[in-house]
């Protein structure tokens, strides 16, 4: 404990949270590879930084902040929630970058939008999302709605926090990870059997530098493959869109969130905003989606397109499920890591 200078937890995505320990050099490496992050992001020195990810036992907030500090960037050290208060400080402060999870982001644009305010017009020209999955739609759906590049930051609090792996901002295909820093691995997830570039499977990790809590081949439990470098020599890895841990088995059959967020993603007059609530009718699993219509789409338009998920999930993934819709704004907005799944059997 002498040379411990910081104490972390994970979000606990398995149950109970895992407590983490950072000696100062693993503090000053992890604000390293932070700001390398973002300079690959677009972001230089001169740029103000809006933090929006949860400052306390979480490790976006402050990862995201020393990393910043140490390129050179002014911090906004907003924290997570308190959404009218975010607005505000984005409007006061004009940063050109904002940090937050990719959810949280789609709220900021709901509070905008009910001000009057077009987001396309802010200060903001870099959005650095991470710490949970998201799509390539959900990418075009803020950058279109906030005129900004989005890119994608992955970490977890085992291995440092945020800015293990960044995507580069010419590029947008998938975050490169720090390989002089980490030692990437893909590994079937059932046998341990590790595969080549270009395999799926889990996601698995070797810190090269930690000092406080050395770590060797990490089971991250997130999937995807590994990719030959593009932007630079560093490989990426496809956008984690699944976790072992994040599967539903519904009726035996496999499904993951993303599938169903592909699916109402693809309907023009629905919002981005859903919730996958599981219940036990007798003794069969039942899956119900609730989905918003967004505000500019007729009450017609929405009950056609929750139609048309119904079918989609039908014919591509083989249940059926009840979708229900909500007003515009109904749905709860998470402050931080979203809650897709209630499962309630
Ligand atoms: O979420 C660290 C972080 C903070 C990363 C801010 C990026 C931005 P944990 O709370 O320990 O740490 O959760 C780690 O979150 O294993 C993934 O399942 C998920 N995750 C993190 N980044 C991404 C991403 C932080 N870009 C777990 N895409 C990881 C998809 C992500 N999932």
């Amino acid at each position: 404990m002498k040379e411990i200078v910081r104490l972390h937890a994970s979000s606990g995505t398995t149950g109970k949270p895992t407590v983490v320990g950072y000696t100062k050099a693993d503090i000053s490496v992890w604000s390293n590879l932070g700001a390398r992050s973002i300079r690959v992001s677009g972001g230089l020195p001169d740029h103000k930084v809006h933090i929006a990810y949860g400052y306390g036992l979480f490790t976006g907030g402050l990862g995201a902040h020393y990393g910043a500090e140490a390129l050179g960037c002014a911090v906004i050290p907003m924290s997570g929630g308190q959404t009218e208060k975010q607005i505000q400080m984005i409007l006061d402060f004009e940063p050109e970058i904002i940090m937050v999870t990719p959810s949280y982001m789609l709220a900021l644009a709901d509070a905008f939008e009910k001000r009057g305010i077009d987001a396309r017009d802010t200060s903001l020209k870099i959005g650095i999302f991470g710490a949970e999955p998201w799509s390539e739609e959900m990418r075009r759906e803020i950058e279109q709605k906030f005129a900004i590049d989005a890119v994608d930051i992955y970490g977890l609090s085992e291995l440092m926090g945020p800015g293990v792996a960044n995507e580069c901002v010419e590029t947008k295909d998938g975050a490169h990870i720090w390989e002089d820093a980490f030692l990437p691995e893909i590994v079937d997830p059932d046998t341990f059997t590790p595969l080549e570039d270009g395999h799926s499977g889990e996601f698995v990790l070797t810190a090269l530098f930690k000092e406080a809590m050395p770590i060797i081949r990490y089971r991250t439990k997130d999937l995807t493959k590994l990719l030959p470098g593009t932007a630079f020599s560093h490989r990426r890895f496809e956008r984690i869109t699944a976790r072992t841990d994040d599967m539903m088995i519904i009726r035996g059959v496999n499904v993951f969130p993303s599938q169903i967020e592909e699916i109402i993603l693809q309907e023009a007059s629905l919002a981005p905003h859903y919730q996958i609530t599981l219940t036990k009718k007798g003794h069969m699993d039942a899956m119900s989606v609730a989905v918003e219509g967004r505000p500019d789409h007729s009450v017609e338009a929405h009950t056609q397109a929750a139609k048309n998920v119904a079918l989609h999930i039908k014919a591509r993934i083989g249940i059926s499920a009840q979708i229900t819709l909500t007003a515009p704004g109904g749905l709860p907005r998470s402050e931080g890591k979203a809650v897709r799944v209630l499962d309630n059997r």
